[in-house]
């Protein structure tokens, strides 16, 4: 059994992680300020701090109050369009919070970083599925905070040892599979969210952001993983990081789907049509973007269970069905492992 300190922890990727973990019997401390993340979402068997992670004092306490096998850091600011209107905050916050936590992990002798990190790195690709070989070229602020903190943890593996790993997501999406954790945001700005609110009557009709892209169906096409095979990638990346550091990973389904899929596949599931209409493109979106998770998949054994996209809908779908306000009419309970 080991001990994990997990920042962003009651956030969507975060919370799912530490089901995870928990699940598997290990201690959890999540450090979360709920700004953006919820009370409920944390399983009840880990502790909850509520603290900025910015706070450097309260980080010196939490390491001074338990000793940690591991980090995982999820907190961060992660909204591309907002990344573009303040800049300086994002790259402010996501690199000097990513640093300073790994210089807190380093004093205190914890020898595993793991954060979390974005398709957002590789911009406009220039060709697809998109390796780690791939040239990192963000083309938002949010994308370019991810990669400079990514290069601010080569410096704690070279000058301190601390062994580091970053995972590039694609697209999250999906709820735990048994109803116990979902996806809420706000804002929400995801599509498979937007759209299952807009079937349900709980939000607007979903614009579709361009219907002119170079694919088949004239709209973006997007590599949707399962949060709960996102959070069995960390699971097993943790564990590699007690042989070696520098790891860093592009997760992904492999497969990518339209915006029209995803619509479809709403209907398929639910049997309701998304309201929808036809909008212009959104700035920075890549028409296509789909990951190789080949080396992950060599390296860890990992393989995505919930691989097609009716099951992910399927899951999203359920959660915000059973719950339409999300967190706000969840039973604290339900999160129990
Ligand atoms: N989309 C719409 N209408 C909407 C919302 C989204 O048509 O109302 C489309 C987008 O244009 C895109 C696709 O649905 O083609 C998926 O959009 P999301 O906003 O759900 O996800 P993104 O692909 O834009 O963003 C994801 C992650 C980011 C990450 C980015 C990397 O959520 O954190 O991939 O490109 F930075």
């Amino acid at each position: 059994m080991a001990r994990y300190l997990v920042t962003g922890g009651a956030g969507y990727v975060g919370s799912h992680v530490v089901l995870a973990l928990r699940e598997r019997g290990d201690d959890v401390v999540v450090v979360d300020d709920l700004r953006q993340g919820h009370r409920q979402a944390v399983s009840p068997g880990a502790e909850l701090v509520v603290a900025d992670i910015s706070d450097r004092r309260r980080l010196d306490e939490v390491f001074a109050s338990w000793k940690f096998d591991g980090v995982l850091h999820f907190a961060a600011l992660s909204l591309v369009g907002e990344s573009m209107r303040e800049p300086l905050r994002y790259i402010a916050e996501n690199v000097s919070n990513t640093l300073w936590l790994a210089e807190a992990a380093v004093r205190a002798g914890c020898g595993r970083f793991l954060m979390s990190s974005t398709a957002a790195l590789f911009g406009l690709p220039e060709s697809v599925p998109i390796d780690e070989g791939a040239r990192l070229q963000p083309l938002s602020a949010y994308g370019d905070s991810k990669l400079m903190a990514e290069k601010g943890l080569d410096w704690a593996e070279r000058a301190h040892g601390l062994r580091t790993a970053s995972l590039r997501y694609f697209n999250a999406a999906g709820a735990d599979p048994q109803g116990r954790l979902g996806e809420d945001h706000d804002p929400e700005t995801h599509l498979i969210p937007l759209a299952i609110n807009a079937a349900l009557g709980l939000g607007p009709a979903l614009t579709i952001f361009g219907s002119d892209y170079n694919t088949p169906d004239g709209t973006c096409i997007r590599d949707y993983v399962h949060v709960t095979d996102l959070a069995d990638a960390h699971l097993r990346v943790l564990d590699r990081l007690n042989a070696e550091g520098g790891l860093r990973y592009n997760v992904g389904n492999g497969q990518g789907y339209s915006v029209r899929e995803v619509l479809a596949s709403i209907k398929a599931v639910s049997g309701r049509e998304v309201p929808c209409a036809l909008g212009a493109r959104r700035q920075g979106d890549p028409a296509v973007l789909v990951a190789s998770s080949a080396k992950l998949q060599r390296e860890t054994g990992w393989a995505p269970r919930y691989d097609s996209l009716d099951e992910i809908v399927r899951t999203a779908w359920s959660w915000r069905a059973a719950y339409p306000q999300g967190y706000r009419n969840f039973s604290p309970t339900v999160a129990s492992v």
